[in-house]
């Protein structure tokens, strides 16, 4: 599938939590079912059974820790998500960093379970040093621009040409996404022209009073 994609990281939003977690999926369904932009869901832990029995969307971990089944208490075990009929994680967002080796072991350890992969990183060099491990998805997030409503493809655009640059240049089958700011079809449009090929975003759809008109503006123009 060589259409961009939009992965939707519901946080820790009050909007995006409990039935509300729910109702997004579904905007997300219809949203794909109307355009064919390929839509996916990273609700918290606890949400995902429900989207996973009442959609048919895929749905990603927003974090999965470093640890062997046993007494990690608090913890989230990726064989616990198998068992739930996760699609894929997400790893090093920058709300929730990860060491390297523990990158590796994960992205390892997800592949041969099957899982997606969208390990973020926060510039250009760790776009590079991540793409090594071969993810899925290397997802590029200026941290400062998280949150802010304003558009990593316009405000810093080098950063999502240098990582889809050294990327490609490692291993042509990781796909680069882009976040941070992202929430109109200007946005996902310039970030596709720069090379990225597809997006990971929160707030502009979460805070949408409607989110299913807010993602169907965003894949409008591509
Ligand atoms: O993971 C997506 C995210 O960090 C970007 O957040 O709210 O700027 O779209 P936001």
């Amino acid at each position: 599938n060589d259409k961009p994609i939009v992965i939707l990281n519901y946080k820790t939003y009050l909007e995006s939590s409990g039935d509300k977690a729910l109702s997004l999926a579904k905007d997300l369904e219809s949203a794909y079912d109307e355009t064919g932009i390929p839509m996916i869901a990273s609700p918290q832990a606890i949400d995902i059974t429900k989207i996973k029995d009442e959609t048919s969307i895929p749905v990603y971990a927003q974090h999965i820790d470093p640890i062997k089944p046993g007494g990690n208490t608090g913890s989230n075990l990726l064989e616990s998500f198998l068992a739930n009929g996760i699609d894929g994680t997400l790893l090093n967002h920058s709300e929730k960093r990860m060491k390297l080796a523990d990158i590796e072991s994960l992205v390892t350890k997800a592949k041969e379970s099957n899982l997606k992969t969208c390990v973020c990183s926060n510039n250009v060099a760790t776009s590079e040093a991540i793409a090594t491990l071969s993810p899925t998805y290397v997802a590029v997030e200026p941290p400062e621009l998280i949150g802010t409503g304003i558009p990593v493809s316009k405000a810093e655009p080098e950063i999502i040409t240098g990582t889809v640059d050294k990327v490609k240049n490692i291993n042509k089958n990781v796909k680069v996404l882009c976040g941070a700011g992202i929430s109109t079809g200007e946005d996902m449009k310039a970030a596709i022209e720069l090379g990225a090929e597809g997006v990971l975003l929160a707030s502009g759809i979460i805070k949408a009073k409607n989110p299913k008109e807010a993602l169907l503006d965003l894949v409008s123009k591509i």
